[in-house]
Formats: structure tokens, C-alpha cells, sequence
């Protein structure tokens, strides 16, 4: 072609990276590769390798070790080693590292973008301009809150050891993005990369040497999935940190049940990119590129759901066309492509077989007509119309350059569309009207939303999800809170276990609290629910005895049937969250004042229990406690956060929804209030079981919130024995958080049952908490436990 066509046709060449620096720093390594444990390389105890190879070749890049049980266990305890030296550094010792490794990064940026996009088979443009600059970001960020760690969380110290299982779609993003908040909060680290793509993790390893860090804080053991495995279940694990797969996520929740590890996930999504009328359609639909291309689709925001409004789905429909057949596919290594491969065999597979099982379903497949690679795994920007919201490809993460779409007439059936998934991990809004854009932000169910914009990440922004998306935040002061622990927590005292639940009484008559042989007066606790007292279902109570076994009253046995209908009634209280903070604060201080008015015969009761002095001290402190959270409740109120783009972010707290409580023995009622009232002012509702020592409180407390102002629903209290109401309400797929403050036994049970929908749980790990100490019993780690923060990007300028 001459170059006058070529001014005519605007073709360009191949504008290839020369990947020799990568390739001879894996000659450099014999292209064989060890764990990287205690500072230094160490052959794997069974000496077993596997290959990583360049998905756009299939050609072999190196032989990395296979991580067994004993090299797990041998880099976990070089990182317990490590952590005593690494604690007693001070923050500006640990900053300092942070910052070096940061420089050496940037040194060597390069050659890992090269190494990275080999090893994934992403294009250079993207490992060069998006991937490493955000790793070295994210370093850089974290030297500074190594920094200020002192000054920023008093009273806070590290997990210990952590665990950190990452990904293929952004190796090197996702360790940095595991390893500088863990790093920064004074934790000692075992990571393992994907089996797909180890190789950047080991640049790093070798940078972690360069700087000097100190043998043991960073330790990187590759493998596979079953390396994984014994990296969560070992016992001298204090924290995982997990991305990857849900199905993986599940595995892990139940695999960290008992114990007291705590857990992150940062799982898949199915993301909406919702396109008003009236959004600029041009930059719409650049954005879309990036929404769902960036990566070939490899990404777990992928704005892979796109929801039209019906009068444009048309214009945009041929313009995302145009667009489609201008993309490139090509060599990963080619500067000037935006395709390139998937990063393996079984995950192409996988896009096929999804894609064909949409077009069974009755979805239109369009694809352009672009030249792919003849070699490697490469797989075309696709396009499905006429896609049923419950088909599989409008349900199921694809992770593939595959956009599902459909269409909607008002911003109310968008946002039904929108969070119609299991889902909640990110979504976009275009519309030029900020005032629909953030209205619905509002409403959708997603730890980020971009307007006007997409995939945007910046380590001071917190990013992860909402529902089946995972729990826990990455990035921000969210972020850091993952890594570290009130240290009154960290040393608490065990507390006794439970009894076995006592047995059953069937409810036919009822004592008015002595033990006389007088008729009883019907004073009978009943259950309340939806702002009204119910009868139990199963017609059973249990006695409710002192300590030297008087008999006080009896409570109903609440079963699955109650907790059903109480979390129907929370969910119809929902409003709730939408009331006013300022409301929620008036409704507290009246309740305080409630309870204040009855005082006297509440602690006159509860004394037969916990003792005069207990008692009061407990009715004084709940009502201080009410105060507390009332006047925390139009406080605790997020952030802006300003990351180097021309966008603001706002990060809200936002309710989890419906919260289960399972509250404690040891202070029947501060302990009821000091988990109900920051799960309230947070705007949660709540289906509260009362402690199983005393659920006569019950009938106290239902008297208070009946003459507040309180929404019917919002609180409901179902008595009866922990173990089995805790099971239900963790099992229920309608609840989205367990709070459990009993024994271990229970906070195991918490974790385990709440694998279903992934809910978060927050438990005292059966610990002891002083909830007559006010640095225990109240405050911010209450209400961090009862929100979830989203981050709303918005742009600005011209
Ligand atoms: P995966 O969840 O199996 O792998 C992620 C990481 O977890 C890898 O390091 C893997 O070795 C490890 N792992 C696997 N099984 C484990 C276990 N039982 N215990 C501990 N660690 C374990 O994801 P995979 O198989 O690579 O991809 C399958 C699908 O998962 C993808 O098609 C995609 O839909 C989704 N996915 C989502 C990601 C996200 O960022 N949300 C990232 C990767 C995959």
C-alpha cells in the first residue's frame, strides 16, 4: 500500500514491544522458578513444577513450583517469624520500605507491564498504561498510611499473619492491591497468585530483595488451587484476603467457619451500564469499550449487563457496532491493539459454552467481522440482544468480551433491572442529568458506581461488593480496616459456652414470675413482630430461672416459622434506611426517653437475674447507650475522596438492609442495646434474638418501642435458643448480615450457615466484651460492621 492509500485508509501497521528485557530476566532465572519463603528462593519440598505459558502463543514461559501443604506451612511460619521485627518498626520504618518498593517498581515498570502481558496475554497498552501505574500508585498511597497509622487508628493493631489468594485478570494490580494495606498496617504476608499467571508476583518477590526487606514480611508460594486451599486452612493464619470465582469465595467461608480468621472476599459480578435518553451517546459508548472490552472482558466490574432506555436502545445499538468493527485484535505485545487473548484454554471454553447456552435461550448473537489471531486463545467482542433478565448470560459472570442487553422505560424499572442479580459489585450511569444519575446511584445495589464514567480505580478509593459480591473494601481507610483490630478485642477472654438448649414447655399456662402456688396472672412474654406482640408458632415457651434456679417467667420458643415472618416484617420496615438521618436520630432520643420513664421496674426485673447493681448500671448505660447512637446517627457520614482524575468520590455509608442479632448473656440488656441501637441509626432493620438468659427483656423493651416512634418492623424480637434460631436467620436468604455476640460455638455457626447468600457476619469470636466499658461496648467498629461504603465517581470539567 502506498502511502498516499495509507492517508485514505488510515491502516496502521503492527507497532510491536520488544519483549526482550522480560525474556532474558526469565533466562535469567534458568526460566524455572522456586517459592520465594524467608527472603530467598527455596525449591518446593515435593518438587513439583507446572508450566505458565503466553495464552496468545501457547508457547512455554516458565516452570514454576507447585506449592504443597509443607511450603505453605514452612512460608507461614517465616512470615510468623518476621512479624515481632516487623511490628516494632515504627510507622515511618514501615512507610519507608513501602516508598522503596514503590521506586523500584516504577524503575522496573517496563519490563513487569511486559512480563505481565505475556503472561495473561492483555494488551501491552494496558499493562503499560493502566495496570502498573495503579500498582505503583497504590504503594506510594500505602507508604503514606504506613505513615500516619498511629495518628490515623489508635488502638488499632495488625491481624498477624495474613493469607492472600489472588486472581489472573490483574496479577500484579491484585497483589498490590493485597500486599501495600497489609504491608502498611504492620502484617507479615503469605501470597499466592494464580496458577495462570505467577510470574509477575515473582518480579515482585525479587523486588521485595532488592529494597531489603526484611526476610519472612512477604512471602509468594505459587500453585494451584489445592496450594490455595492449605494456605486457608492453616491454623497460624490470622486473616485471607481472597478475589477469585464465588463458587471459591463459598469454599473459603465455610473453610474459615472455626477459627478466628477473618475474611475478605472480593468476588465476580454481572454489572449494569445503564445508558439514559439523554446521556452523550458518543462518550456512552466509549465508555463501553472500556466497560466491557478493557481486558477482553476478563474484568469482575465488567459493565457486562447493558440496560438502554427504549427510545434510544436503537441509534446506540448501531453505534456500539460501528464501534465494535473499529476494534483490533492482535499480539498482546502489539501497542496498537485492543483485544488480546484469553488468558487460557478452559476459559474460552467456558466463553463459548455461555454464549451458545444465551442463544438456546433465545439471545441474538452479533459479531463483527474482525480478523483474529490464527494462534492462541482469542475470542471476538460480541454482542447478545433480545436477552431475557433471567437468562443465563444476564445472570451468570461470563468473563469474556461478551455485552448482554436489554431495555427499560423509566429510571424505577432501570434500577429493578439493574439489581436484578445476586450480584452487587459495581455499575455505570450515563445521563446528563446529575440529578437522575445520582438518584439512581442512590438506589443501586453496588460498592461503585461510576457516572458519566468506568472503570476507575484509585488506591484511595474503597472498592469491592455489595450481596454475592464478596465483603470487605480494598483501597481507602476501608481498605486498611481489613487489616487490622481493635487491640482490647485482640486480648479479650473466652467466654463460657453455651448450655445445650434446656428443653420445652408446652404453652398452655403462664407464671407471673414467682413461683407460688397461687393461679398465675397472664403476664406471658410473646414474640413482636412487626410492631406487634405474636404468639410463637410451635406453641412452645422455655423457662426462664436465676442462676439458683428460681423460676421467673417463661419466654416462647421462637422456630423457623417466626424468624420468617419477622424478616418479612423488616423488610417491609425498609423505609427505614430512606427516613432522614436526623429522623433516625429523633426516634432514638425518644426511645432513650422511653426507657428512661421506666426505668425504675425494668431494672427492678432484671436485677432477679444479673443482681441490683448490674442491673442498674445496665439501665443507665442503655440509656446513654440509645444516646450514643442517636447522636452518632446523622454522623457517621463518609467521605469525599479526590483521586488524581478530574472526579470526585463520594464514599456514603450505606445500611446492610436486614440484620439477624444474636445477643449476648453476660448483660441481657445493654447487650441487646449495644447491638440493636448502631444496626438502627445506621438504618438497617433488625430481627433481634434476645439473650437466651434472660428473653424476659422482651417484654420490656417491646412496651418502650411501641410508645416510640419507631416504624412497626424495624426492630423484632423472636426468643428461644440461640443455636437454633442463629442457624435460621443465618440461613436466610432474605437477611444480608448476622451480628452474633454468644460463644465461639455460635460464631462458628454464624459463619458457616451464612454461606448461601455470602452474607457478612460480625462476631465476637466468642470472646468477652465489657459492654459496660464504653471503648468496648459502643462506637465506630459497631457502626462500620453495621454499613457498607459506596463509592460514587463523578466527573468533572468540560
Ligand atoms: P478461581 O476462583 O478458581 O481462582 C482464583 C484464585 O483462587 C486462584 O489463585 C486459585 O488458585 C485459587 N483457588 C482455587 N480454588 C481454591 C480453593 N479451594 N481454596 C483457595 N484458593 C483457591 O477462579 P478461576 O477458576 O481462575 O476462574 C473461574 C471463574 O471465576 C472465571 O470465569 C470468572 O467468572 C471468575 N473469576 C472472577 C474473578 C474476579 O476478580 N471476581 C477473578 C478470577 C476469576
Amino acid at each position: 500500500m502506498s502511502i498516499a492509500e495509507k492517508f485514505v485508509t488510515m491502516e496502521y501497521g503492527p507497532a510491536p514491544e520488544d519483549p526482550k528485557e522480560a525474556l532474558s530476566w526469565l533466562d535469567h532465572h534458568g526460566r524455572r522458578f522456586g517459592h520465594f519463603i524467608a527472603g530467598a528462593w527455596h525449591q518446593p519440598v515435593e518438587s513439583h513444577y507446572f508450566e505458565t505459558t503466553d495464552p496468545s502463543s501457547s508457547e512455554k514461559l516458565a516452570d514454576v513450583a507447585q506449592g504443597s501443604a509443607a511450603d505453605i506451612d514452612a512460608a507461614v511460619r517465616a512470615a510468623g517469624a518476621a512479624l515481632p521485627k516487623w511490628q516494632a518498626l515504627t510507622p515511618h520504618g514501615r512507610s519507608r520500605y513501602l516508598y522503596a518498593l514503590a521506586r523500584t517498581m516504577q524503575k522496573h515498570s517496563r519490563r513487569l507491564a511486559v512480563l505481565e502481558t505475556m503472561d495473561n496475554g492483555k494488551p501491552i497498552r494496558e499493562s503499560r498504561d493502566i495496570d502498573i501505574p495503579l500498582v505503583i500508585r497504590h504503594f506510594y498511597h500505602h507508604a503514606g498510611w504506613a505513615q500516619l497509622l498511629g495518628q490515623e487508628f489508635p488502638g488499632y493493631i495488625a491481624c498477624g499473619v495474613v493469607g492472600q489468594i489472588i486472581p489472573w485478570n490483574f496479577p500484579l494490580l491484585m497483589l498490590a492491591w493485597k500486599i501495600a494495606p497489609a504491608l502498611a498496617t504492620g502484617n507479615t504476608v503469605v501470597l499466592k497468585p494464580a496458577e495462570f499467571t505467577p510470574l509477575t508476583a515473582l518480579a515482585f518477590a525479587e523486588i521485595c530483595q532488592e529494597v531489603g526487606l526484611p526476610a519472612g514480611v512477604v512471602n509468594i508460594v505459587t500453585g494451584d488451587g489445592s496450594t490455595g486451599e492449605a494456605l486457608v486452612r492453616h491454623p497460624d493464619v490470622a486473616k485471607i484476603a481472597f478475589t477469585g470465582s464465588t463458587e471459591v469465595g463459598r469454599a473459603i467461608r465455610s473453610a474459615t467457619a472455626t477459627g478466628h480468621k477473618r475474611l475478605s472476599l472480593e468476588l465476580g459480578g454481572k454489572s449494569p451500564f445503564i445508558i439514559f435518553e439523554d446521556a452523550d451517546l458518543d462518550s456512552a459508548v466509549e465508555g463501553l469499550v472500556d466497560g466491557i472490552w478493557f481486558n477482553q472482558g476478563q474484568v469482575c466490574c465488567a459493565g457486562s449487563r447493558l440496560l438502554m432506555q427504549e427510545s434510544i436502545a436503537e441509534p446506540l445499538i448501531a453505534k456500539v457496532r460501528d464501534r465494535m468493527s473499529t476494534l483490533r485484535a492482535g499480539s498482546p505485545l502489539d501497542k496498537s491493539i485492543d483485544i488480546g487473548a484469553i488468558v487460557a484454554g478452559v476459559q474460552l471454553d467456558r466463553i463459548k459454552r455461555l454464549v451458545e447456552q444465551g442463544v438456546a435461550e433465545g439471545a441474538t448473537c452479533w459479531q463483527p467481522q474482525i480478523e483474529l489471531p490464527s494462534r492462541g486463545f482469542y475470542y471476538p467482542p460480541t454482542l447478545l440482544s433480545n436477552v431475557h433478565p433471567t437468562s443465563i448470560v444476564a445472570q451468570q459472570e461470563i468473563f469474556g468480551p461478551v455485552l448482554a442487553t436489554m431495555t427499560f422505560r423509566t429510571p424505577r424499572e432501570a434500577v429493578e433491572l439493574a439489581n436484578n442479580t445476586v450480584y452487587g459489585l459495581a455499575a455505570c450511569v450515563w445521563s446528563e442529568s446529575i440529578n437522575v444519575a445520582l438518584h439512581v446511584a442512590s438506589q443501586l445495589k453496588a460498592g461503585v458506581v461510576w457516572v458519566n464514567c468506568t472503570n476507575l480505580f484509585d488506591a484511595s478509593c474503597e472498592f469491592g461488593g455489595y450481596r454475592e459480591s464478596g465483603f470487605g473494601r480494598e483501597g481507602g481507610r476501608e481498605g486498611l480496616l481489613e487489616y487490622l483490630e481493635p487491640v482490647w478485642f485482640k486480648n479479650a477472654k473466652a467466654l463460657p459456652a453455651l448450655p445445650p438448649p434446656a428443653g420445652q414447655k408446652l404453652d398452655q399456662e403462664s407464671t407471673d414470675g414467682s413461683d407460688s402456688t397461687t393461679p398465675a396472672i397472664d403476664r406471658t412474654v410473646k414474640l413482636y413482630i412487626g410492631g406487634k406482640q405474636a404468639r410463637p408458632d410451635s406453641g412452645y415457651s422455655m423457662e426462664v430461672r436465676t442462676a439458683n434456679g428460681r423460676l421467673l417467667g417463661e419466654a416462647p420458643l421462637g422456630n423457623r416459622k417466626d424468624i420468617r415472618n419477622a424478616v418479612e416484617a423488616a423488610h417491609k420496615a425498609s423505609a427505614w434506611a430512606k427516613s432522614t438521618a436526623h429522623t433516625r436520630a429523633q426516634v432514638l432520643y425518644y426511645l432513650a426517653e422511653n426507657l428512661s420513664q421506666r426505668s425504675k421496674e425494668i431494672a427492678r426485673r432484671l436485677a432477679a437475674v444479673v443482681g441490683e447493681t448490674q442491673a442498674a448500671a445496665e439501665v443507665s448505660l442503655g440509656i446513654e447507650r440509645i444516646f450514643s447512637y442517636a447522636a452518632w446517627a446523622d454522623k457517621f457520614d463518609g467521605a469525599v475522596h479526590n483521586p488524581p482524575f478530574r472526579n470526585v468520590v463520594l464514599a456514603m455509608n450505606e445500611p446492610l438492609g436486614t440484620v439477624g442479632v444474636i445477643c449476648p448473656n453476660d448483660a441481657p440488656l445493654l447487650g441487646f442495646l449495644s447491638l440493636a441501637m448502631p444496626v438502627l441509626a445506621a438504618g438497617n432493620t433488625a430481627v433481634v434474638v434476645p439473650s437466651e438468659a434472660y428473653p424476659l427483656i422482651t417484654a420490656e423493651l417491646y412496651q418502650v418501642f411501641d410508645t416510640s416512634d419507631l416504624p412497626a418492623g424495624a426492630v423484632n424480637i423472636v426468643t428461644g435458643y440461640t443455636s437454633q434460631l442463629l442457624k435460621v436467620l443465618a440461613e436466610h436468604d432474605d437477611v444480608d448480615a448476622i451480628w452474633c455476640f454468644a460463644d465461639e460455638a455460635s460464631a462458628a455457626a454464624a459463619k458457616f450457615y451464612s454461606v448461601g447468600n455470602l452474607k457478612q457476619v460480625f462476631t465476637n469470636e466468642g470472646r468477652s466484651i465489657d459492654w459496660f466499658d464504653v471503648k468496648q461496648g459502643e462506637g465506630r467498629w459497631f457502626l462500620q460492621h453495621a454499613t457498607q461504603v459506596k463509592n460514587i465517581w463523578v466527573p468533572y470539567g468540560e
